[in-house]
């Protein structure tokens, strides 16, 4: 993973966002002397912080749960000092982040060097704060914790549709980028494309975003410090209107994933989006699970192939059995022509489910969109186009009245040079 960038002081005051009714309650670990009266001293003179105890040991069992550790309730904050024992505190940050998911943890240290940073940053940490620790270093961390706190109170609005194919090639991709375009510029809905491939995926060649910094399953590893200003940095923003989070180019280090980190990722995401759409690698691998159980929608897109339509029923079973309601799965036939080998509906039959929506066969106008990384200019009359417009509408979505606020020059008739 490429080092992401440690925060300096935020733009404008922190007090801007650091405003919560109620007090942000702290716990320090093996802090020196030092660093100790530095926090009480700084809860002295800001009422909103409640310092509640120090703990003398790092507390490493993993059968430990939070309330052991820390009494009747989590605290808002731990402070870790990381220069007694860096082995047992990276150990105990571990530990406290995988059994306090709501809690911030804050590493203090001495020592700046980039590894260490980066291994407390793995070990949950979501800031580095080098001794002595000033008033404002701690301010700033604090008025973060304060901010993500009032942002994860934000209604979640975004339904979130995931995309699966049956098999590879069932053509996931260039629906989910066509249909993320159409709703971020003929519906003028604010739409998010997350491309969950854990690698090599396409979303970001195929609507020609190309130069961006940072991946989908960095931003899920810096989850406990995800605000506003982090997000943005992993955005890359196509001319539709459409945002992306893009998936790794495939040589990056070996991930692993906390569990519910992908949900706690979404959680944050969904207060900022109208529509979510991800665009998921086939196959049941535990992030695709951890997608499936916490979208709205599972599109399966299949086409009329006995190979692609046998691992659809292959799915349904397995999903079933891992009791995903049955409800939340929907069938896209992708590719349709009238006249095809196997009826539809003998593919209903097979699958023992209806087909929620077809999407028209029409080769040589998606490859001229992928070609063109422009997912709907040159498909603007296309069946396709037309297609997944009213598929839109179906998944909710109302035609923009023109009201609505939106970038000059962008949309469907922004493209054809008609807005
Ligand atoms: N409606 C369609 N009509 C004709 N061709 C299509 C249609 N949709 C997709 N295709 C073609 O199918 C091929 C595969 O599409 P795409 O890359 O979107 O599939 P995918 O499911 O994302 O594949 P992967 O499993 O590799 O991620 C592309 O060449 C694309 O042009
Ligand atoms: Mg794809």
């Amino acid at each position: 993973m490429k080092p992401m960038p440690i925060r300096e002081t935020p733009n404008g005051s922190p007090r801007e966002s650091f405003s919560t009714s109620e007090p942000i309650s702290v716990v320090g670990v093996c802090l020196d002397d030092e660093t100790w009266t530095a926090l009480k001293q700084f809860a002295e003179s800001a009422p909103l912080i409640q310092l509640r105890s120090h703990l003398s040991d790092y507390r490493v069992q993993e059968s430990e749960s939070p309330l052991d550790l820390f009494g009747t309730s989590v605290p808002d904050i731990c402070i870790i000092d990381f220069d007694r024992d860096r082995r047992k505190a990276g150990l105990a940050a571990e530990v406290i982040h995988a059994s306090a998911h709501d809690t911030a943890l804050f590493a203090v240290s001495s020592d700046p060097q980039p590894d260490f940073i980066i291994q407390a940053m793995r070990s949950g940490c979501s800031e580095y704060l080098l001794k002595p620790v000033g008033r404002e270093q701690l301010l700033n961390a604090v008025a973060r914790v304060g901010g993500r706190r009032r942002e994860r109170l934000q209604p979640n609005k975004a339904q979130v549709y995931a995309f699966m194919g049956a098999k590879g090639g069932c053509g996931v991709t260039s629906l989910v980028t066509q249909l993320g375009a159409l709703f971020a510029s003929s519906f003028s809905k604010k739409t998010l494309v997350v491309d969950l491939h854990p690698d090599f995926g396409d979303a970001a060649l195929y609507l020609g975003l190309t130069r961006y910094r940072y991946h989908f399953f960095e931003l899920v590893e810096n989850t406990d410090r995800l605000d506003a200003e982090l997000l943005g940095s992993f955005l890359a923003h196509h001319s539709s209107g459409l945002d992306l989070i893009p998936a790794p180019e495939g040589n990056d280090m070996p991930r692993r994933i906390q569990p519910g980190a992908i949900a706690q990722t979404f959680d944050f995401l969904k207060a900022r989006y109208d529509y979510i759409l991800v665009d998921m690698a086939p196959g049941l691998s535990d992030e695709n699970l951890e997608m499936i159980r916490h979208c709205d929608h599972l599109h399966v897109v299949t086409v009329a192939e006995v190979s692609a339509l046998r691992n659809a029923v292959r799915h349904f079973d397995y999903l079933t059995r891992k009791e995903i309601p049955r409800e939340r799965f929907r069938v896209i036939l992708n590719r349709h022509q009238k006249r095809s080998l196997i009826a539809d509906n003998e593919i209903e039959k097979t699958i023992g489910q209806r087909i929620f929506w077809k999407v028209p066969n029409q080769y040589a106008h998606v490859v001229k969109a992928i070609n063109g990384g422009d997912p709907i200019a040159s498909l603007s009359s296309s069946d396709v186009t037309k297609n997944l417009k009213e598929f839109a509408s179906t998944l909710g979505a109302k035609p923009s009245t023109g009201t609505e606020k939106r970038k000059e020059g962008t949309g469907l008739l922004g493209l054809l040079g008609r807005s």
